[in-house]
């Protein structure tokens, strides 16, 4: 039954990808005959399904990448002065210690807390899965694993920083945090810690999400979360984004203008972010040095790397050791970032200072963006749905130690029911796009014959996205790219600071 669901995949006219090179693939020629690779079948299952580190093996630090970096990325500045942001003026919108972390480009390591590394034993360390069955409804020679951070009861790998965040939230005495939520996976991740340690937590969800996802808000809820759709007229912000754009679905930039309003205004209350800072991708480097350990164990050196890229903190974090060893010069791996053609930030965005939200009240930062003003179309991949791009990975991507692929929604999730129906684990939305340039990337190996390894993130569950798969269910699903003309529109709200 599964063979026969796969040759639905089969379109030799659907246009499944488009790269920023312009180079279109096609799904072809994927093979309901699993055995016609009998001696490479045999050799597949050397390898175990799903590794596992032991529990004395979860990393005892993080890993700072930006210790390695040649270039570091460029600091955040205060936008009234232009300089620097110091830890003093950081400390007003973060927490003290994470804007110390903001700030750290020399220390390699850093200690995870006791606390920290406990709750971590709750869900960690996660598997290391080979993707035997993928790799057979493929046909390829390639050999493609995955790591699943959707194996806590939040769904994604966002609880690896928010409860790093809401530790030094508390540690410092404050009362609550404020945060954004695209998707609701970072919300439902912080609900989760700040459970855990007690504190506050309000959350502003983009609108499109609130309203197409109704049980991830009560997920939050029930955590003790306040939940508010953004844009709200609940903020002087707010207020403004509706009366310029009314009727708005939202977007990170909007939820991040009134969390952090309303973090400022509230005694004993900081905002916290999910993606897009060093600290962000500090965190999540425990993604990637697992990854490294496991691989290690097993005995395989990675070709290609993928991940999806929001804000960049999933894929800054998978890949942080592989970059490390490439900045020293002791390997070299291809590293991939899969975003939505409807929001190309690396693909086709601008390497400049820009704010980090609609309204402005950010420090800016300079990344890969679209323009603060940019509203990207309401793709169904709300995480993936932000204006600009973690500082590290512009950075990087800057000065070519990746490279960067935008794909179109209506293919991501055929990548994402084939990997359903063969895997198994229903993928979220964001993680589908690196399970796209996965697939692709394996078609290619079929093509030439190359055995490569590719591995990538698989950041998520999509239980709580099923409108978008009903939308892709009853063939409603439509792609949007902007034009030129669109991004255009976005450019222009960059302002043009005097550096
Ligand atoms: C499941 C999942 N994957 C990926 C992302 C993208 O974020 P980032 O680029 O910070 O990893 C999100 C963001 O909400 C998400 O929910």
């Amino acid at each position: 039954m599964v063979i026969k669901c796969l040759w639905i995949l089969i379109d030799p006219l659907h246009p499944f990808t488009r790269y920023d090179t312009g180079l279109r693939t096609q799904m072809s020629g994927i093979r309901s005959d699993s055995r016609s690779r009998k001696g490479d079948t045999m050799a597949r299952s050397k390898t175990p399904y799903k590794t596992y580190l032991e529990e004395n093996e979860i990393p005892k630090a993080w890993y700072n990448l930006r210790a390695d970096m040649k270039n570091k990325p460029a600091p955040l500045l205060n936008p009234g002065t232009l300089k620097p942001m110091t830890a003093d003026e950081l400390s007003g919108v973060f927490c003290r210690e994470l804007a110390e972390q903001e700030l750290n480009n020399t220390d390699r390591e850093i200690a995870i807390p006791d606390e920290i590394y406990h709750f971590y034993k709750m869900y960690r360390p996660s598997p290391l899965v080979h993707a035997e069955f993928l790799e057979k409804a493929l046909d390829t020679p390639a050999h493609i694993f995955y790591k699943f951070e959707g194996n806590n009861t939040s769904g994604s790998h966002k609880l690896n920083s928010a409860i790093a965040q809401a530790y030094y939230a508390k540690k410092q005495g404050l009362k609550g945090v404020t945060t954004e939520t695209g998707a609701g996976q970072w919300g439902t991740a912080l609900s989760m810690a700040c459970a855990f340690f007690g504190l506050d937590c309000k959350v502003y969800m983009v609108k499109v999400s609130y309203e197409q996802k109704p049980f991830r808000r009560e997920v939050m809820r029930t955590y003790g979360a306040s939940v508010i759709p953004s844009p709200s007229d609940l903020t002087e912000v707010g207020r403004k984004i509706l009366a310029d754009h009314p009727g708005t679905s939202g977007s990170l930039g909007c939820a991040i203008s009134e969390a952090v309003e309303v973090a400022v205004q509230s005694e004993g209350y900081r905002y916290v972010l999910g993606s897009v800072l060093n600290q962000v991708v500090l965190h999540q480097s425990i993604i990637g040095l697992e990854t490294k350990a496991a691989l290690d164990k097993l005995g395989v050196k990675p070709d290609v790397i993928i991940g999806c890229a929001g804000g960049g903190s999933n894929l800054g974090g998978l890949i942080a050791p592989f970059v490390g060893e490439k900045l020293r010069g002791e390997a070299d791996y291809d590293i991939v970032a899969v975003e939505p053609a409807s929001c190309p930030s690396l693909t086709r965005g601008r390497y400049v200072y820009d704010f980090c939200d609609t309204g402005m009240v950010t420090p800016i930062a300079k990344m890969y963006t679209l323009g603060h003003d940019f509203i990207p179309s309401p793709n169904h991949a709300g995480g993936l749905r932000y204006h600009g791009m973690s500082p590290v990975l512009s950075q990087l991507y800057h000065d070519g130690y990746m490279r960067a692929v935008s794909v179109e929604q209506t293919s991501v999730f055929e990548a994402a029911e084939l990997f359903a129906r063969t895997e198994g684990i229903l993928p979220a939305p964001e993680s589908s796009h690196a399970i796209r340039a996965a697939i692709n990337e394996a078609l290619r190996c079929k093509e030439t014959g190359e055995e490569k390894n590719i591995v990538f993130g698989l950041t998520g569950t999509g239980y709580f996205d099923m409108k978008a798969y009903e939308s892709y269910n009853d063939g409603k699903m439509a792609d949007y790219i902007p034009t030129d003309e669109d991004l255009q529109r976005g450019f222009a709200s960059i302002p043009a600071f005097d550096l």
